[in-house]
């Protein structure tokens, strides 16, 4: 395939950010006496934030109003932009930035496509927003994943036709994502869970031009 431009997810893809995801909701969730484990964080990756708060409460059976809830989101959100405002550069994830370069040497275009509203403070303070040629996330759209709304809007900014994209998603609403944008996808960890993808790699380390051109 003639790959025009290559979407990132960013959590779980570009950077491990879910440690700092699960240390502020399970402080948020020890305050509201719920108890919310490890693998229960995995039900919110790829979640945008307020319905990550509601798979919490859920979790709790605890039950607020519209107002609770966006007081307890962005009571979580700050304690999480507190822990990524110290991120630093070898927070990135193996072979993620090499992956980027390899790519924009090769001449194709680079776009992250997030749910996240932090994505510029994570690129920023890992030093990778030059390696963007557009940022697209949590501010810019109003459908999560698995909408495609995203990753078109990445495709759309980098002008490039959905068909010549391929995605980098860690999860499963991310992949669907992708797939119903008319992207290809390569899934980041494991084969059973990320079964819809064209391909499934651990992670950017074991990714090269040649494996993009077959996906
Ligand atoms: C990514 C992460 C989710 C997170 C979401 C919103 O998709 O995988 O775990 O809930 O972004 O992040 P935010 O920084 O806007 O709270
Ligand atoms: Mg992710």
């Amino acid at each position: 395939m003639d790959v025009k431009a290559c979407i990132f997810d960013l959590d779980g893809v570009i950077v491990d950010t879910a440690v700092y995801h699960f240390k502020s909701w399970k402080r948020l969730a020890d305050e509201l006496g719920i108890n919310f484990t490890l693998h229960d964080n995995e039900r919110l990756k790829g979640v945008s934030r307020v319905r990550s708060l509601e798979i919490v409460l859920e979790i709790g059976n605890v039950t607020k109003t519209e107002a609770e809830k966006q007081e307890l989101a962005s009571r979580k959100n700050e304690w999480y932009t507190e822990m990524i405002s110290k991120m630093k550069p070898d927070e990135v994830l193996p072979g993620a930035k090499e992956f980027l370069q390899l790519v924009k040497n090769a001449g194709i275009k680079t776009a992250l496509g997030s749910a996240s509203k932090n994505a510029g403070i994570i690129l920023d303070k890992t030093g990778l927003t030059p390696f963007f040629d557009a940022v697209i996330d949590g501010n810019h759209v109003s459908k999560a994943k698995p909408d495609p709304e995203v990753f078109l809007k990445g495709a759309e900014a980098v002008q490039v036709d959905p068909k010549f994209c391929v995605v980098f998603e860690d999860a499963i609403a991310g992949v669907e994502a992708a797939l119903a944008g008319g992207m290809k996808v390569v899934g980041i960890g494991s084969p059973e869970i990320l079964s819809k993808a064209n391909l499934v790699i651990p992670g950017l380390s074991e990714m090269d031009l040649e494996k993009l051109k077959a996906v």
